[in-house]
């Protein structure tokens, strides 16, 4: 089940442009195109034609339109078929056209009623092309649903053991020891909390207070930032956010968690450190090894999971703890998006 009243993360923009203009994928289990027209224009569409429902994506754009490279049939921007090969006529077909968006890097594309394609519901990211923040960004894919994707993302606990030797050691913190506070707002929720005294990577025996604070924002998208502080910040702000002081580093995170189908799910991420001096260029890159190791490592673990509770029968409880809060709210805030959208 999907919510399809929502504006979800196609991929990079970069990707579109690294693909010639055009490119299909599945989202929530429908094949969608995104090119450009000839004059720049992005459009997206159902990639399917409705000759032999052959993918657009491996047609070719022709001006404002496109042509299926299986028969010729060609489609306009408004997704009517303009020409076929054979017939003096264009045949009355075509196919469903969606909303798309182009906002911090990511392409968006609206998969519920048009009408309802409202780009302030567009949460904001920090986009991978901000000279003064640069961040390195890839894609995988998982082999599991959805929503085991948003646990993980909703319950940080993990990190202390699934990222051991990667970011557990890399974020200087013991992520299963504290719990975040979690606040609802809107279509998110955003998770706060303080490690006291943590260990400053690359200063051996400094001691920092992390401040972390993250939104998971429906359909499933993940925006962190992080700083470190000299230690008894934490305490000079009575365990709240920081506010008016410079911290020593500062980190962000942006993520878009997106389904293709039931069992599998498309992962865009990005890293990055704020701040752009030499130093900073060179950690970053050592960040990006540590954040991909670490992501493989999710996946895995992740797709583990899905084949067992592919075997165990609905009625097998779970054991549900103080970590599950996260996911438990995440998961209930969706099915509501979902029981809403009529
Ligand atoms: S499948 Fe596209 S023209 Fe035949
Ligand atoms: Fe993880």
């Amino acid at each position: 089940m999907f919510l399809k009243e929502s504006w979800y993360v196609f991929g990079w923009e970069r990707d579109l442009d690294q693909a010639g203009g055009i490119l299909g994928r599945v989202i929530i289990g429908e094949p969608v195109v995104i090119w450009r027209t000839a004059g720049g224009e992005l459009r997206a569409m159902a990639d399917r034609c409705p000759h032999r429902h052959a993918p657009l994506s491996r047609g070719r754009v022709e001006g404002d339109s496109i042509r299926c490279m299986y028969h010729g049939m060609t489609l306009g921007s408004d997704g009517r078929c303009t020409g076929m090969p054979l017939l003096d006529e264009p045949p009355d077909a075509g196919v469903r056209v969606y909303p798309v968006v182009a906002k911090d890097s990511w392409l968006w594309v609206w998969m519920g009623n048009p009408e309802n394609a409202d780009e302030s519901f567009i949460p904001d990211a920090f986009g991978i092309d901000d000279p003064a923040q640069p961040m390195r960004a890839s894609s995988i894919e998982y082999q599991a649903n959805f929503q085991l994707v948003h646990d993980n993302l909703c319950d940080l606990s993990h990190v202390d053991f699934v990222h051991s030797g990667t970011l557990r050691v890399a974020s200087g913190a013991w992520w299963s020891q504290s719990a975040p506070r979690i606040h609802a707002q809107g279509r998110a929720l955003r998770f706060e909390r303080w490690f006291i005294d943590a260990d400053y990577p690359g200063k051996p025996g400094e001691k920092v207070d992390t401040w972390i604070s993250y939104d998971f924002v429906l359909p499933g998208i993940f925006i962190l930032r992080g700083a470190r502080y000299p230690a008894g910040t934490a305490a000079a702000f009575e365990g709240k956010e920081p506010v008016g002081i410079e911290p020593l580093v500062r980190n962000i995170e942006q993520q878009a968690v997106t389904p293709m189908t039931e069992r599998t799910t498309a992962y865009h991420y990005a890293t990055g450190l704020v701040g752009s001096t030499p130093e900073m260029t060179a950690r970053l890159a050592e960040r990006m090894d540590v954040v991909m190791a670490a992501f493989e490592e999710d996946r895995q673990m992740i797709e583990a999971q899905q084949k067992i509770w592919d075997l165990t029968p609905p009625e097998t409880a779970m054991v549900f703890l103080p970590q599950d809060r996260g996911p438990f709210q995440m998961r209930r805030m969706l099915r509501k998006a979902i029981e809403n959208q009529g």
